[in-house]
């Protein structure tokens, strides 16, 4: 092996260990900049980082594939939050958040028994007005605030949800309990905030929301939880598979 051949395998690593604390140190920052500041040149960084230019812009790379900055040709490098893709697979907010590297938490704004309005008691497969479990959380990723969540529960949880740890993952409680979520139910749409989820979202009034419905079933399809929740726009990117085929089944709901 060649001493140039040695020496280059030597700096790449010397240099996957500057670019890696490069990466941890700027996410650390990221974290605590407020969307859209503008970051220090290439050169200043790379001067402030004591690395080359290839070095520091590897760094970069990986920040701006991982949704924390963009760089505007022209402009600059500026802050941005990761969006969260909400897909083809069944997972719960704390789940979507860690695929994201973000800490997820919650804040339990209410809960009490009621009567289920008639909505809820189809998509929970009750007779209107049966009582079931009602829950209202602000969830937040990194302390930003990211959906508003409204569930119900059939109120044979009850007792698990009175008990349970309402700020963090009700799926895992859920699964604690030996119910397996098995399927989900998803409708989107656009939502205009209320002035009170705008205010909780730190929105601007009459900002635009994405109104997410879920229902979700166990593994013997008896539904579990329906909410609804309004996500941050900006934060959340849904994506749907298409089937090619012309016979595909569709659901119309009404
Ligand atoms: C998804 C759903 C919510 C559900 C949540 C459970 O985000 N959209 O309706 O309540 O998962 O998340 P967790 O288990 O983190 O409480």
């Amino acid at each position: 092996m060649t001493t140039a051949f040695t020496a280059a395998i030597v700096e790449a690593q010397r240099g996957g260990a500057k670019y890696r604390r490069i990466v941890d140190a700027m996410l650390d920052e990221m974290r605590h900049k407020p969307q859209g500041e503008r970051l220090p040149s290439e050169r200043v960084l790379a001067e402030r980082f004591e690395v080359s230019r290839m070095t520091l812009r590897q760094a970069l790379d990986e920040l701006e594939q991982a949704g924390w900055i963009e760089r505007v040709h022209g402009s600059g490098t500026f802050v941005r939050r990761p969006v969260v893709s909400l897909g083809q697979v069944l997972t719960s907010f704390t789940q979507d958040m860690r695929a994201r590297g973000l800490t997820p938490s919650a804040t339990l704004l209410g809960f009490d028994v009621v009567p289920a309005p008639a909505e809820v008691a189809s998509e929970l497969g009750l007779p209107a007005g049966e009582e079931v479990v009602w829950i209202e959380r602000l969830r937040f990723a990194e302390g930003e605030p990211m959906c508003v969540e409204v569930s119900h529960f059939p109120i044979r949880f009850r007792q698990l949800l009175e008990t349970g740890d309402l700020e963090s993952s009700v799926h895992d409680l859920l699964r604690g309990s030996g119910v397996n979520i098995a399927s989900l139910v998803r409708r989107v749409c656009a939502r205009t905030a209320t002035s009170r989820t705008a205010r909780l979202l730190d929105l601007s009034d009459n900002a635009s929301t994405l109104e997410i419905d879920d229902v979700f079933a166990d593994d013997s399809q008896q539904p579990v939880q329906h909410a609804r929740s309004y996500y941050r726009p900006d934060r959340y990117v849904v994506s749907v598979q298409v089937r090619a085929h012309a016979d595909a089944p569709t659901e119309v709901r009404a």
